[in-house]
């Protein structure tokens, strides 16, 4: 505990004490499992925020229109990575936003990631640049995925 606290400081350790109550057993890298489970409890907001689009085919394809134009370049065309040769290079990694820990956010919680970003990570803040509602079709997008690899390649990178 005593070396743990001085490796993530005080602020850290103010978060570890919020987490305190929480049962989670630390996987294999402890950094990964405290940046994660930090995330979803302390730093991103509007958990309860509900989505007000339904999920009919034509959210989804707006949504992945929008995320054609404004997030493939990182989390490619089918937002688990395909074709961005970078994405596992950079710290923290490119998610796939198909995992369980992505998936496991709120619909408002997801909003509020991408509106303001993931500081100090690449993720970059879209609200001002995207409006609610193409955020919102966005968001109910990445709960209906296309199988990884279906989409090609973003043709930033193929030529
Ligand atoms: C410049 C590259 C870049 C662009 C463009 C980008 N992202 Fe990200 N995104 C990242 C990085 C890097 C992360 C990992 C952040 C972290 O774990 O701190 C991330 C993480 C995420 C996450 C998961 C957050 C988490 O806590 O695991 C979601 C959801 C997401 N991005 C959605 C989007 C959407 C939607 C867009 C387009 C509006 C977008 N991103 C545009 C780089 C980018």
């Amino acid at each position: 505990m005593r070396a743990l606290r001085i490796s993530v400081g005080a602020a850290g350790a103010a978060v570890l004490l919020a987490l305190a109550g929480c049962k989670a057993t630390p996987p294999s890298s402890f950094e990964t499992w405290f940046m994660t489970a930090a995330k979803h409890r302390v730093f991103v907001g509007d958990k309860s925020e509900k989505n007000p689009f339904p999920a009919t085919a034509e959210t989804i394809a707006d949504g992945k229109e929008a995320f054609s134009h404004y997030c493939v370049a990182c989390h490619g065309m089918d937002g688990q990575n395909t074709g961005v040769p970078f994405a596992g290079h950079i710290s923290p990694p490119i998610p796939s936003l198909a995992s369980p820990e992505v998936q496991r956010y709120t619909d408002g919680q997801l909003k509020w990631v991408i509106d303001y970003g993931l500081w100090p990570s690449g993720m970059p803040g879209s609200k001002g640049t995207l409006s609610d509602d193409e955020i919102w079709s966005i968001v109910v997008f990445l709960r209906h995925l296309p199988p990884a690899g279906s989409q090609g390649e973003p043709e930033m990178y193929s030529h």
